[in-house]
C-alpha cells in the first residue's frame, strides 16, 4: 500500500474525488475507486481490461515482459526442475515442500484418487456422443452429492479435503469421460503410478492386459498439467471466485469454473487449432485462412494466437514448444501433414505485419494442441486436460479468497435499457 492518491474531476461537481492507490509486490499501482458509489458513479470497464477484481499472493503475470511467477517462481524453472504435484503443494500453500512434505502430498493425493462406486452410475444418464466437457461440468458439479462431510467451506479442514478431493479425482473423472464415449469399462486408478503416468493408465489402459505408458510421454504430460496450472485471474478462474463469493460449495465453484474454461477463447482453443488445423487441410490453403484472419468483415481468427495479457510472448508457448519438439522426435513423427500446417503457419504469422504489429504471438494452446494429438489424445479431450491441470490453480484461489475477508462479487452496469414505462394490457397491444 502507499501514500499517493489520484484525483479524479468530474464535470458539474465542486470538489475533485480522491481516491487512494495501493502498490503490490510487482506489478501495476491499482486505484481504489470503492468510493464511487457513494458519490453517485460506477466506474466503467467491460471485459475487465484495467480492472484488479481482488487482491492475490499466487501468480504474477508481466504481459509485456513474457513473465509468468507462482510464488515468486519462474514458470520456466518449475518446467524444467519440479513435477505437477510439487507445483499443486506450490500454489496451494505458497512454499516448495520439504522431501517429507511433498512425500505426504503426494501420498495424500494418491489416496482420493478413486471416486465413489455411484458415480459409475451417474455416467450412464449421459448420452454416449455427449463432449466430455459437458460430462465433466455435470459431473464435477455433482460431486457435492457425494461429499457431503466436506462442504463446510468456513472450516479448514472440510476446505482442505475438498481440495485434495478435488485434484485426485478430475484426472479419474476425465478418464471416465473418455471411455464412456469410447464404450469401453472405465479402469480403476493405480496408485503405484505417478499422477500423470495414472491418468495414461486410466485413458488407455484396459482390464484385459497391463498397461505400458512411455516415461517421455508420462513426463510430457506432467508438463502440460504443470503449464497449465494456474495463470492469475483469468474468466475461468474469476469464474470460480465469482461463484465462490456467494458461499457456494468448492465443487459447484469448480463446476462453474470447468463452464468458463469451456469456451474458445479460453481453454476451449486447444481444441479449436486441432479443428481449424484440419480445416486448413493442407501447407498451400495457408494464406488463404491467414488472410481470412486479417480481414475485418471475417469473424475467422488464428486460434492459438493471441492473449488478453501476453502481449510479447506467452511464457508457456515457450516450454509447450520445447516439449513439442521432444515429443515429436521421441515419437518419430515429424512428417505428420497437421504438425506441417502448424509449423507454417507459425513461421508465416511470426513475420506477419498484421501479427507482429497486433503483437499476436502463439499461445500455450497452440503447442499443447501439437502435443497432446501426437500423444494420441482425442481432441474432444484436450480442453478436459486443460481443466485437470488447472484445478489446483482454481482451488488456491477459491481458498485464498475465502480464508481471507470477502464480500459476494456484485458488477454493477450502464443501463442504457427503456426509462420507467407503464404496463400495456394484452388487448391493447
Ligand atoms: N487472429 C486474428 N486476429 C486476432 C486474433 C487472432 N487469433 N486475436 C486477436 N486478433 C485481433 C483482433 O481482431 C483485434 O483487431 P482490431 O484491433 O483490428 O479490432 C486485435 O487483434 C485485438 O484483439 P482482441 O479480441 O481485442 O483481444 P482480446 O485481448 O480481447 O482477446 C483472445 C484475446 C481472446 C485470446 C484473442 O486473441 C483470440 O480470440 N485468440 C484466438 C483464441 C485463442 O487462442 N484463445 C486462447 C487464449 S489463451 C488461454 O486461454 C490459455
Amino acid at each position: 500500500m502507499s501514500d499517493k492518491k489520484a484525483t479524479l474531476k468530474i464535470d458539474g461537481m465542486d470538489a475533485a474525488i480522491e481516491l487512494p492507490i495501493y502498490s503490490g509486490t510487482l506489478g501495476p499501482d491499482v486505484v481504489d475507486v470503492g468510493s464511487l458509489t457513494g458519490k453517485g458513479m460506477f466506474t466503467y470497464d467491460p471485459g475487465f481490461v484495467s480492472t484488479a477484481a481482488c487482491e492475490s499472493q499466487i501468480t504474477y503475470i508481466d504481459g509485456g515482459q513474457g513473465v509468468l511467477l507462482h510464488r515468486g517462481y519462474p514458470i520456466d524453472q518449475l518446467a524444467e526442475q519440479s513435477d505437477y504435484l510439487e507445483t499443486c503443494f506450490l500454489l496451494l500453500y505458497g512454499e516448495l515442500p520439504t522431501r517429507a512434505e511433498k512425500e505426504e502430498f503426494v501420498r495424500t493425493v494418491h489416496n482420493h484418487t478413486m471416486v465413489h462406486e455411484q458415480i459409475r452410475t451417474f455416467f450412464n444418464g449421459f448420452r454416449r456422443d455427449a463432449h466430455p466437457m459437458a460430462i465433466m461440468c455435470g459431473v464435477v458439479g455433482a460431486l457435492s452429492a457425494f461429499y457431503h462431510d466436506s462442504l463446510e467451506i468456513s472450516e479448514e479442514r472440510d476446505r482442505q479435503v475438498a481440495a485434495f478431493r478435488l485434484i485426485a479425482k478430475m484426472p479419474t473423472l476425465a478418464a471416465m469421460s473418455y471411455k464412456f464415449s469410447i464404450g469401453q469399462p472405465f479402469m480403476y486408478p493405480d496408485n503405484t503410478l505417478s499422477y500423470a503416468e495414472n491418468f495414461l493408465h486410466m485413458m488407455f489402459g484396459n482390464p484385459c492386459e497391463p498397461s505400458t505408458i512411455s516415461p517421455v510421454l508420462a513426463k510430457a504430460m506432467d508438463r502440460i498439467f504443470l503449464l497449465h496450472a494456474d495463470h492469475e485471474q483469468n474468466a475461468s478462474t474469476s469464474t470460480v471466485r465469482l461463484a465462490g463469493s456467494s458461499g457456494a460449495n468448492p465443487f459447484a465453484c469448480i463446476a462453474a469454473g470447468i463452464a468458463a474454461l469451456w469456451g474458445p477463447s479460453h481453454g476451449g482453443a486447444n481444441e479449436a487449432v486441432l479443428k481449424m488445423l484440419e480445416e486448413i487441410g493442407d501447407v498451400s490453403r495457408i494464406d488463404e485462412f491467414v488472410a481470412r484472419a486479417k480481414d475485418k468483415d471475417d469473424p475467422f481468427r488464428l486460434m492459438g494466437f493471441g492473449h488478453r495479457v501476453y502481449k510479447n510472448f506467452d511464457p508457456r508457448a515457450k516450454v509447450m514448444k520445447e516439449a513439442a519438439d521432444d515429443v515429436l522426435a521421441e515419437l518419430g513423427i515429424e512428417n505428420d501433414p497437421l504438425l506441417a500446417i502448424a509449423k507454417r503457419l507459425e513461421e508465416i504469422a511470426l513475420h506477419d505485419e498484421y501479427f507482429i504489429e497486433k503483437k499476436l504471438y502463439p499461445n500455450v494452446d497452440f503447442y499443447s494442441g501439437i502435443i497432446l494429438k501426437a500423444i494420441g489424445i482425442p481432441t474432444s479431450m484436450f480442453t478436459v486436460i486443460f481443466a485437470v491441470g488447472r484445478t489446483v490453480g482454481w482451488i488456491a484461489h477459491w481458498h485464498e479468497m475465502i480464508s481471507g475477508s470477502y464480500r459476494i462479487g456484485r458488477p454493477r452496469q450502464l443501463y442504457t435499457g427503456h426509462q420507467q414505462r407503464d404496463y400495456v394490457p394484452l388487448d391493447k397491444r
